[in-house]
């Protein structure tokens, strides 16, 4: 934690490292957590208690004291969702109306929003990205072509604006090329259009009861004096919109610079940068995966990490670690240190693999190339596994020689120390190292 600074937590690798856990076991040392992009198409899950949360637009130190959390300006939020989200919180005991503070600058995600995810998805047939169908491409397409809805809007002149935007976008939807069948899928999310609005509307109502505020005044206010503030990422960074593996990405930047637009803090405010991985790989959706695993390995990584998606439900793809594009991570966001998690998932495990570098057309590179699309080859080392059952362990003194022999050759190979593991999806089962 550094006093006067934001630190920010921000994912390696195509996004469910595992940020919503740290982010809430590192908040009590923080005076204010922070969302600084990203949006419903997150799903970040805590454990404690025995209870277990899934967080999608609210940031994941709301379950840490009093500390306020802010949706930064960065972010773009669907009313309905949110409403849902808060008011399950609110429902177990969870007091936010006071302390979760929302930007006027984040955009408002539209039910038609999400009409036009779909239908840009039908278009684009066997290339689709594979979206979580929130409305995310489509809704910072409008931001930054200017004519996207912002939640200040929501306090003057709401409706006319409203109105305004949802007959552009209906415009654009009937004009979209499709085939029958896609046309006519489309057509019955369209009929039922007018029901989730209701709901989108009464969202806007109830997003009325919370603190809309110049998060990037507030921000800078707490800096100033002396408080601490932690920000966290959505997504990872290999679905960065510059640096991931594009087209498959989302829409926005999720890496450390993300924090500075997105809560509206300068570069030299940024302090410590954590790099969050899991042990393994995994990703969610269309795109490149080079260490992805297609047999039995891959299977039984996805059952023992429980490797379904959080928001859609989808089996997550499995492979072996890339250090070749968690080098790659580790600069582009300035990373200062890296937290691994769900290392028990590989407890059982006689060997494990650690992707060194590419062999690309033949050829041997230890760089994140241009194009990961095709012809790419992980060339891997192989460590002899623990095969000791971690799930307990209450200090890293207790871990085994080859658990410890796998972190120093991860801190060697990434250059960047490793400062907590995670053993289990519970709060408790996290070793801080010394
Ligand atoms: P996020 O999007 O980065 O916050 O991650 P997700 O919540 O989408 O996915 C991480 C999943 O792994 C969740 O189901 C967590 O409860 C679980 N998890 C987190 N850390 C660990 C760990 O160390 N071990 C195991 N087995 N599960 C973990
Ligand atoms: P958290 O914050 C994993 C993926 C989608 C798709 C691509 C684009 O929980 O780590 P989008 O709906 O954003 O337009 O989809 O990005 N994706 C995620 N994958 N974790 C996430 O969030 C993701 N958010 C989006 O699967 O491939
Ligand atoms: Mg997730």
């Amino acid at each position: 934690m550094n006093k006067g600074k934001v630190d920010v937590l921000l994912g390696l690798q195509w996004g469910d490292e595992g940020k919503g856990k740290v982010v809430d076991v590192l908040t009590p040392k923080y005076d204010v957590v922070a969302r600084f992009q990203g949006g419903p198409n997150a799903g970040h899950t805590l454990e404690f208690e025995g209870q277990k949360y899934v967080l999608r637009s609210i940031p994941s130190g709301i379950f840490q004291g009093d500390k306020v959390n802010i949706i930064g300006n960065g972010v773009v939020l669907a009313p309905d969702l949110f409403m849902d989200e808060a008011k399950a919180l609110e429902a177990s005991g969870h007091e936010l109306r006071s302390r979760l503070h929302i930007s006027k600058k984040a955009h408002l995600i539209m039910p038609t929003h999400r009409v036009l995810d779909a239908a840009y998805e039908a278009q684009k047939g066997k290339d689709k990205v594979g979206t979580t169908g929130k409305g995310i491409g489509p809704t910072y397409t409008d931001k930054v072509s200017r004519t996207g809805l912002r939640v200040g809007d929501i306090l003057e002149n709401f409706e006319e604006k409203y109105a305004k935007a949802k007959a552009r976008h209906l415009n654009i939807i009937n004009s979209i090329n499709l085939d029958k069948e896609q046309r006519f899928a489309l057509n019955n999310q369209l009929t039922t259009l007018h029901k989730v609005e209701k709901k989108w509307l009464e969202g806007v109502e109830y997003l009325r009861q919370f603190p809309i505020v110049d998060s990037e005044h507030e921000i800078n206010n707490l800096l100033k004096n002396g408080k601490s503030v932690l920000c966290e990422g959505a997504q990872g960074t290999m679905l960065d919109v510059d640096f991931g593996s594009y087209p498959f990405v989302t829409s926005s930047n999720t890496i450390c610079a993300g924090a500075c637009t997105g809560l509206g803090i300068g570069p030299n405010k940024i302090g410590d940068v954590y790099g969050i991985m899991k042990a393994y790989c995994t990703r969610v959706g269309a795109g490149p995966f080079p260490t992805e695993l297609f047999d039995e390995t891959g299977k039984k990584i996805r059952d023992l990490g429980h490797e379904y998606g959080a928001v859609t439900g989808r089996e997550r793809r499995c492979g072996w670690i890339d250090l070749v594009a968690l080098k790659y991570s580790i600069m582009v966001n300035g990373v200062t240190q890296l937290i691994m998690m769900k290392s028990d998932v590989l407890d059982g495990f006689d060997t494990i693999k650690a992707c060194v570098a590419y062999k690309q057309n033949g050829q041997e590179i230890d760089y994140f190339p241009y194009n990961i699309e095709e012809g790419i080859e992980p060339v891997y080392q192989e460590l002899p596994g623990w095969k000791t059952d971690m799930t307990k362990f209450t200090s890293e003194d207790q871990f085994p020689k080859e658990f410890n022999d796998y972190i120093s050759f991860l801190e060697k190979q990434l250059e960047t120390p490793i400062r907590i593991i995670s053993i289990g999806p519970d709060r408790d089962q996290t070793i801080v190292r010394k």
